[in-house]
């Protein structure tokens, strides 16, 4: 299926949810979404499904990029995108339309609302889109396939570079140049290298802190290609580290090859989540397991499902998720382990391809 295809068959999804929830028409804000559904990829945009017609609102800035990435009709909005958007609703005279309620901003939503016809009604509609993103076609997980491996040659080649004088700083900054150089868009996230005691912190930022010896260097970072995110942590020793920490080390793994291998269609992602937290419950460690086993990801960082204890929703094949365990002792340090791994019709894949051995450097 070719890309065009592919946005025809999403939006027909889209058509067949809005019939069923009596809704006209659609206003998409969320720009991943927009993505996902129209295939544009520039910064301001809003698009209007009906039943029949997908309109893409931008500005001046992308008349000639919108129309040669898209095949929605396209419309320039000299001014505000929600203010066009009005305009177009009354035009079509649609009566109920649906909005994305945890994806718009209050002034969008204040223009549609003072704009509409006053007969219109208004309806929040919540993760529609998101969840059709959620299981990922054939053609996506080849995208985050590759830049999961973008992103740990990225890794690989930033190693070759490691000198033990560079500051947290000097190791993000290698890791992304690197990235750019392997032929990512850029990075899907902040890149995180936090050594010693900052490697407690779960997402902390580099800092002009040199690395030292004798001490963990956690680095989690992902590269973004042709729009989709990669996910990966490692955590290395710098030096000699002591027997406490290698066994928090040897927790920390088994735990995470425990929950990816429970990944299957069907399994909940809280048995997922619980099957990781069994494990360092043995070692005395669950305490110090402060977020959830993982996430989905694709056109970004963090979507559905999230892999954690309270999240009912079971796995699909096709669904792409992190698998990221870790523990954190304060003024002490921490360890996670993460891959990018895709739910198969019989359990798992790892797209990750890095390995999970300590690393002395
Ligand atoms: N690796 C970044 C995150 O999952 O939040
Ligand atoms: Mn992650």
């Amino acid at each position: 299926m070719d890309q065009k295809t592919d946005l025809g068959v999403r939006r027909n999804r889209i058509a067949a949810v809005l019939k069923s929830s009596a809704s006209q028409a659609f206003v998409i804000t969320a720009l991943p979404n927009i993505r996902y559904l129209s295939g544009f990829t520039g910064s301001n945009a809003a698009l209007l499904l009906t039943t029949d017609r997908a309109l893409l609102f931008t500005d001046p800035r992308y008349q000639t990029q919108a129309p040669q990435e898209s095949d929605c009709e396209v419309k320039i909005a000299k001014g505000s995108l929600s203010t066009e958007v009005a305009k177009w609703l009354k035009r079509l005279r649609v009566k109920t339309i649906g909005f994305e309620q945890n994806r718009i901003g209050f002034e969008e939503y204040t223009h549609l609302k003072d704009s509409a016809d006053r007969s219109a009604r208004l309806k929040p509609l919540a993760g529609v889109v998101e969840s059709l993103r959620m299981v990922k076609s054939s053609a996506e997980i080849a995208t985050i396939r590759a830049s999961v491996q973008l992103n740990s040659a990225a890794l690989e080649q930033a190693f070759r570079h490691f000198r033990r004088t560079m500051t947290e700083v000097d190791f993000a900054a290698e890791i992304e140049y690197r990235m750019r150089r392997l032929g990512a868009d850029g990075t899907a996230f902040q890149t995180i290298v936090a050594s010693g005691a900052r490697s407690a912190l779960p997402h902390a930022h580099p800092t002009d802190r040199p690395i030292q010896g004798n001490q963990l260097l956690l680095v989690d970072m992902g590269a973004a290609v042709a729009g989709y995110a990669s996910d990966m942590t490692r955590t290395h020793s710098v030096g000699k580290l002591d027997a406490r920490t290698r066994r928090m080390y040897r927790a920390v793994l088994e735990s995470q090859l425990a929950a990816i291998d429970a990944v299957k269609p069907g399994v909940s992602c809280a048995t997922v989540d619980r099957t990781a937290r069994q494990v360092l419950s043995g070692y005395g460690l669950d305490k110090l397991f402060t977020h959830s086993t993982g996430h989905g990801l694709g056109l970004e960082i963090h979507e559905m499902p999230r892999v954690g204890r309270k999240e009912s929703t079971k796995l699909q094949a096709g669904m792409v998720i992190t698998i990221e365990p870790g523990v954190y002792k304060e003024g002490i340090g921490g360890i996670r382990i993460e891959d990018t791994v895709v739910v198969t019709d019989r359990g798992y894949d790892v797209l990750t391809p890095t390995g999970k051995e300590l690393i002395v450097l």
